[in-house]
């Protein structure tokens, strides 16, 4: 019997989802000849039945391309804006889903992504999911795609401040993303000689990062890379949060806990109050970068090609034995199939003794702790 296959893409953009979404329907079509058919702009286009063809040469020519061909969007299934409401839509997608006669849909997305994914697996139906982000935050994978190419990408613009910090005798500070975990911030930091790198990880405390770059200016070196998460977060602010969590706990209802997600803007600000206090605390002019939206745009780097091939043609060999409801996890030179319960809700953030972490160290870097 040939199967029906449904494809899309949710949450934030990533380097190597085409690449993806080429691996998944090229297996799915050339080698076990089954149909594919993609949906538009995430969860969304499933839920409002938005389709686009791709057995009529869509897939050539995307491996090398940002971006995704389907579109995507944030949206979830559960909580879905219709009509100047949020609604549950979970109903009309599994609806969709049976209407379009598929027999299992790929969703290639981040946390939120596995976590909706589950939600639909919960509700009956046949669901893949692949591991994309640059944060490289989803747990029980060794890698997520897209994560290569913003390593990269942060990586060159720290080669590249480092020479107009040092012409000017400055202090910049880089802000680069990855939400809630360092791993962006800590490998480009490391790869690109930053002399501090903070993490959301490791809470900060402002007075150790600047005695580290005034010491700098003491060896001659009065100028310094400091590459911050956009999630980091100063010991200070750590030690207020927890307690207005733990108030929180206990029932108080006059307390605010920051939010979850922080927006861009609130990263922003954080990032531009630590550039100011520098400049305060070293007596040295400090400029602020914030990468942003840089790390996901253009082409895909070697290896997010080859990983999002691998974990795309992985996905189709699964399929094809009617193994569903996991993600397609990246394990050494392989792959292995994890089931959803086991991914959604968790967050891969970086162990505090990691060896990057202890890498960073042995060559001197700060680590505001
Ligand atoms: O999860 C990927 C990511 O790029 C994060 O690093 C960042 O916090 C967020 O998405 C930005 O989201 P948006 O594209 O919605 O601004």
């Amino acid at each position: 019997m040939t199967k029906y296959i449904g494809i899309l893409t949710s949450g934030g953009d990533s380097p190597g989802l085409n690449a993806a979404i080429r691996g998944v329907g090229k297996a799915c079509i050339g080698h076990y000849g089954m149909h594919i058919i993609g949906f538009r702009d995430g969860f969304r286009g499933l839920m409002e039945n938005r389709t686009m063809r791709l057995d009529g040469g869509e897939l050539s020519g995307i491996l090398t391309r940002g971006g995704t061909i389907l579109g995507t969007s944030r949206d979830k299934p559960h909580r879905m804006p219709v009509g100047g409401k949020v609604l549950d839509m979970t109903d009309v997608i599994a609806g969709n889903y049976h209407d379009n006669h598929l027999d299992a849909l790929v969703c290639l997305g981040g946390g939120g992504t596995q976590k909706n994914a589950l939600r639909l697996k919960q509700k009956g139906l046949n669901v893949i999911t692949l591991p994309k982000t640059i944060d490289n935050d989803v747990a029980m994978t060794d890698i997520t795609f897209g994560f290569d190419t913003a390593l990269g990408i942060a990586t060159e613009a720290m080669d590249r401040l480092h020479s107009t910090a040092h012409s000017h005798h400055r202090i910049i500070v880089v802000e680069i993303m990855g939400h809630r975990a360092g791993w962006l911030a800590l490998g480009a930091g490391i790869a690109g000689g930053a002399d501090v790198i903070l993490i959301p990880e490791i809470p900060y405390e402002v007075e150790s990062v600047a005695e580290a770059i005034r010491e700098r200016s003491r060896n001659g070196k009065p100028f310094s890379i400091v590459a911050v998460a956009e999630g980091a977060i100063s010991m200070q602010d750590h030690l207020a949060m927890q307690a207005a969590q733990e108030k929180k706990t206990k029932g108080s209802k006059k307390v605010a806990v920051p939010p979850a997600h922080a927006t861009e803007i609130q990263y922003a600000d954080h990032t531009l109050r630590l550039a100011k206090k520098l400049e305060q605390l070293t007596g040295l002019e400090a400029r602020v970068t914030i990468l942003g939206h840089l790390q996901r745009g253009g082409i895909p780097s070697a290896a997010d090609r080859l990983l999002a091939t691998r974990l795309g043609t992985a996905c189709a060999d699964l399929i094809s034995q009617g193994h569903y409801g996991v993600m397609v996890a990246a394990k050494g030179d392989g792959t292995r199939a994890v089931k959803l319960e086991d991914v959604a809700g968790k967050v891969k953030t970086v162990p505090p003794g990691h060896p990057w972490v202890e890498s960073a160290r042995r060559v001197g870097t700060n680590l505001g702790d």
